[in-house]
Order: structure tokens, then C-alpha cells, then sequence
């Protein structure tokens, strides 16, 4: 039988709630930053220069407290679909890494390690002024286990990952202001599921995740609340050639 694929174009905390228990073994997911308020503060010229970058996405504008509230909302429903001994990684800006793991531990999940996505070509913004933004976090926890699919064939896995930044060839259906680089999310994938595995991506973006995952012939599970950019996943998903058929279920909250 082929794998599975299914997607919603709605928040993803209600779609959760609506998830099977135990049915996930990996979870990557790349949540808002919650970064707006906070470049704001600072008067940044980064709106100007990346439009839609921090404006337009869900929770990046909430107040810290409420942020907190619904990342924590997102714990708790990634805790009761996970199966025991599954891995989640979760990407995220660096000052909020020991706020989220926490939220994480509180559900349940074993935190193991805090990594970097270093980008070769960043943004040379003010380069004369600053060091320049070239890295993102990510943070991986498994779940009521210690250690958990781990193939990394007996090869050192460092917790420094890099790339370019995301190629314009993966852009091809449209825009995302912070599309992940395939390359980076198939490292996880690869590493840390087997085959016939169901990957979630609760804040699915333009589907990056779910691309990977069906070139890898996982299951897959990818939620995005806002109609443009869940077109476009859905444009990129489907266009992926796998090695199996799979069912591709759609549906709009
Ligand atoms: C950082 S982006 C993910 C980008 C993705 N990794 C990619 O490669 O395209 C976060 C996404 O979460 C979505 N989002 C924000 N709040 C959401 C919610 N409550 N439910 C579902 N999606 C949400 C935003 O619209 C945004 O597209």
C-alpha cells in the first residue's frame, strides 16, 4: 500500500485535537518566532526589506504571554499524538530555546539536544555594523524515551547543520518569507524516521516538510492556516515524484 498524505488549511490547534492518539512518530515543524513585537521594538528595517516577513504570519504577533499560552497548546496535542519513542524537532530563534524546551519537558518529551541551521549565504545586512544573521535554531526532543530512530549509519551527526538559503527552484509555486531549505528538513527526516513512519508538520508553511517526506515515502500529516501559503504547499507536494502512489487527502477548516 502506498503512503498517505493529508493536509488542512485550518489552525492547527483545533485540527490537532482531532488526531488520532499515538499515530506520529516524527514531528518537524518550524512555529512562528514570535519575533514581530519584537523587531518592531526595535525599529528594524527588516519589514521594509522582506516584505511579510514578521507581519503576516499567525502568532508572530501575539504578546510573549499569549505565544507562550498557545505553543504550550501545541505541546500538549503534539504529546497525545506522538507515539512512545518518537522524535521532534522544532525549529526556533535561539533566545526563546530554554522557554520552549521547557514547555516541551512539562508534556513529556526527553529534550536532547539544541542545534544550528547556519545559512552560507545570509542577507549581508549592515555588514559593516553587526555580525551578520546567519543562523536559526532547532531543538530536538524524543518522546517518554531517552534515544529514538537515530540512522545515522555509524557517521558522526554534528549539531551544526548548513545550506544555502532556500534555492529559488524550491520557490518556484510562490513565496514563503521563511521557507526551510529541503535539504536541511531531509536531513532530519532521513535521520530520525524509518520509511513507513507519519511525519506532522503542524505549521506546514509552504510544505516543505511534507515534499521531503513524500520524495521519502513517509506519511504525512501538514497543517497551514493561511490559504496562500497552504496553496502553495499543496502545489509542491503534489508535484513531488515518489517512489510509491500515495492518497492525498485535502481539506479546508
Ligand atoms: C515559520 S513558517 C513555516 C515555514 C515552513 N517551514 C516552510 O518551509 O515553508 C510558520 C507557518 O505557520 C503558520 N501558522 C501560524 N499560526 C498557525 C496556526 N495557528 N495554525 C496553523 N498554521 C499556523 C504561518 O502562516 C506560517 O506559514
Amino acid at each position: 500500500m502506498g503512503s498517505s498524505i493529508k493536509l488542512f488549511n485550518a489552525d492547527c490547534i483545533n485540527t490537532m485535537k482531532d488526531l488520532r492518539d499515538s499515530t506520529v512518530e516524527l514531528i518537524v515543524t518550524d512555529p512562528p518566532y514570535n519575533l514581530g513585537n519584537f523587531m518592531k521594538e526595535r525599529a528594524t528595517n527588516l519589514k521594509r526589506m522582506r516584505p511579510n516577513s514578521f507581519y503576516s504570519a499567525g502568532w508572530d504577533n501575539l504578546d510573549y504571554q499569549d505565544w507562550l499560552l498557545n505553543m504550550d497548546k501545541f505541546f500538549e496535542h503534539s504529546a497525545r499524538v506522538m507515539k512512545k519513542g518518537g522524535s521532534m524537532v522544532v525549529f526556533m530563534s535561539l533566545i526563546k530555546a530554554e522557554s520552549v524546551i521547557k514547555m516541551a519537558q512539562s508534556h513529556g518529551f526527553y529534550y536532547k539536544t539544541t542545534g544550528v541551521w547556519h545559512k552560507t549565504n545570509p542577507m549581508p545586512r549592515n555588514m559593516n555594523l553587526h555580525f551578520i544573521n546567519s543562523i536559526e535554531g532547532w531543538i530536538y526532543f524524543t518522546y517518554q524515551t531517552h534515544t529514538g530512530v537515530f540512522n545515522n549509519e555509524s557517521r558522526v551527526m554534528h549539531d551544526f547543520v548548513e545550506s544555502s538559503v532556500t534555492p529559488k527552484n524550491e520557490k518556484k509555486y510562490g513565496t514563503h518569507p521563511t521557507q526551510k531549505p529541503e535539504k536541511i528538513i531531509q536531513h532530519f527526516v532521513e535521520l530520525l524516521s524509518q520509511s513507513d513512519a507519519t511525519v506532522l508538520d503542524p505549521f506546514m508553511g509552504s510544505g516543505t516538510t511534507g515534499v521531503v517526506s513524500r520524495r521519502l515515502n513517509r506519511n504525512f500529516i501538514g497543517i497551514e492556516l493561511n490559504r496562500a501559503y497552504f496553496d502553495i504547499a499543496l502545489k509542491r507536494i503534489s508535484d513531488v515524484s515518489a517512489e510509491e502512489e500515495c492518497v492525498l487527502k485535502v481539506v479546508h477548516g
